[in-house]
């Protein structure tokens, strides 16, 4: 096989073999193939898609570069991944509420990128949280506790670490199959027996348009079903934040709300929905309104707060209830009417300004920083209403800045406007 006859193949939208695919990924790990093909093939791929076929085998290409997570319990295995999006902290509450019903929950997360946070940020909110625990520690962790929630390890999907790089580089992170290889190869090295997907569409959501979300998740559920893996999707609204706090201190108290049996019903929700999906894959559960039911126990009981805590601490975190954040201001409206639009990307580049978010990998962030969103879709605006409660550490411009993104990141209606459903489609499974 030459390279140049792979690309060319798929330049001309022509459907890969497993061999070609197999040997540009293989090339991509060991270098023999240059990154400026690697490039190249990533553009044809962008440009003319994969069959379902072609995108499976290029998930199983990536996931066999690296290795898999070893597994000692008997316990059920199941997972979580979200596409994204702002306020995002459901894996935070999700991980340790699953632990308390039996099953192992071994969550590889990442870091925030552009707009939307990531988990390890959130959790490393808590004073020596550790997100490089090794292979042989996760699996003492899930034994002990059920639930860990840590970085990919070296060893797992090489091959996607360096191609992400590259799309990175090359405009070539928009493509759906190169989406869907990337999160499944991770996903699947922690040998699940179950997964669900958080597919969310929205201003604030890698995927604006809800229709581009529905393509994305029929590729990622049929890739993990392809892969052996009952793999089920849930399609969330992200056209403003979920719950209240935007920033990683601000998510992590909101999520131990959450954990009490407070915070906003938007969380709670989607978390039990989510969970609920997982306890039915599994067959733990014939109904969805039953494993609902078991989940929302656990939090009232106390039980997901104390498993929750449990892992703060034996991942090396000094667990507090709240953590302290920076000091508050408040963003009042110079509008009235009812507020029909929140920019998420404005929103998100606030948190940035902020300190709150990266600007390139490796920058350093302030966890302290954030919002407190005072307000929702379709509530009735008044002059001079507080709209936002802005946590900021940050210097004079930058804060500035932060405010002006936030002003423009609202829009009005003088015409009522409903509320947005949060979730528009739940437990879909492969047909
Ligand atoms: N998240 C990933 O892990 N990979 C992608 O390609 C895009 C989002």
């Amino acid at each position: 096989v030459l390279p140049v006859a792979v690309i060319s193949k798929k330049r001309d939208g022509l459907e890969l073999s497993e061999a070609e695919i197999r040997f540009m990924i293989d090339g991509l790990v060991d270098g023999s193939v240059p990154d400026y093909q690697i490039s190249a093939w990533a553009m044809a791929v962008l440009l003319n898609g994969m069959s379902e076929v072609e995108t499976a085998c290029l998930t199983d290409a990536m996931l066999e570069s690296g290795g898999r997570l070893a597994r000692a319990s008997d316990r059920p295995r199941v997972d979580k991944h979200s596409t994204g999006g702002l306020g995002d902290k459901v894996s935070l509450v999700l991980a340790p509420l699953l632990a308390c019903c039996e099953v192992d929950v071994p969550m590889l997360s990442g870091r925030g990128l552009g707009i939307t946070g990531g988990t390890l940020d959130k959790l490393e909110a808590y004073s020596g949280y550790r997100c490089d625990l090794t292979p042989l520690e996760i699996d003492r962790q899930l034994q002990r506790l059920g639930c860990v929630i840590t970085g990919t390890t070296p060893d797992i999907a090489p091959a996607d670490k360096k191609l992400y790089l590259l799309r990175d580089v090359t405009g070539t992170v928009p493509s759906i199959p190169l989406i869907t290889a990337s999160i499944m190869s991770k996903k699947l090295a922690a040998t699940l027996d179950a997964l669900v997907l958080d597919v969310k569409f929205g201003s604030g959501a890698f995927m604006q348009d809800l229709e581009s979300a529905r393509r994305l998740a029929g590729s990622l559920q049929a890739t993990g079903e392809r892969m052996g893996v009952d793999t089920r999707v849930i399609l969330s609204d992200m056209n403003q934040p979920l719950g209240r706090m935007v920033g990683n201190a601000c998510e992590a108290n909101e999520a131990v709300q959450i954990l009490q049996g407070q915070g906003p019903s938007d969380v709670r929700q989607l978390t039990l929905a989510l969970g609920a999906e997982l306890l039915v894959a599994i067959g733990r559960y014939q109904q969805t309104s039953l494993a609902v039911t078991a989940l929302a126990e656990m939090i009232d009981n106390g039980a997901a707060l104390r498993r929750y805590q449990l892992m703060i601490e034996m991942q090396g975190g000094e667990y507090k209830d709240q953590l302290p954040l920076a000091a508050s201001s408040v963003l009042t409206s110079s509008s009235e009417g009812w507020l029909a639009g929140l920019d998420g990307q404005l929103l998100g580049q606030a948190v940035i300004e902020l300190g709150g978010g990266r600007r390139k990998l490796g920058d350093r962030i302030d966890a302290t920083v954030g919002l407190e969103m005072l307000v929702r879709i379709g509530d009735r605006i008044e002059h001079q209403q507080p709209l936002v409660k802005i946590f900021s550490a940050s210097n004079a411009t930058s804060r500035k800045a932060a405010y002006e993104l936030l002003e423009s990141a609202f829009s009005y209606s003088s015409e009522p406007v409903p509320p947005l459903p949060l979730i528009v489609s739940e437990g879909i499974t492969a047909s």
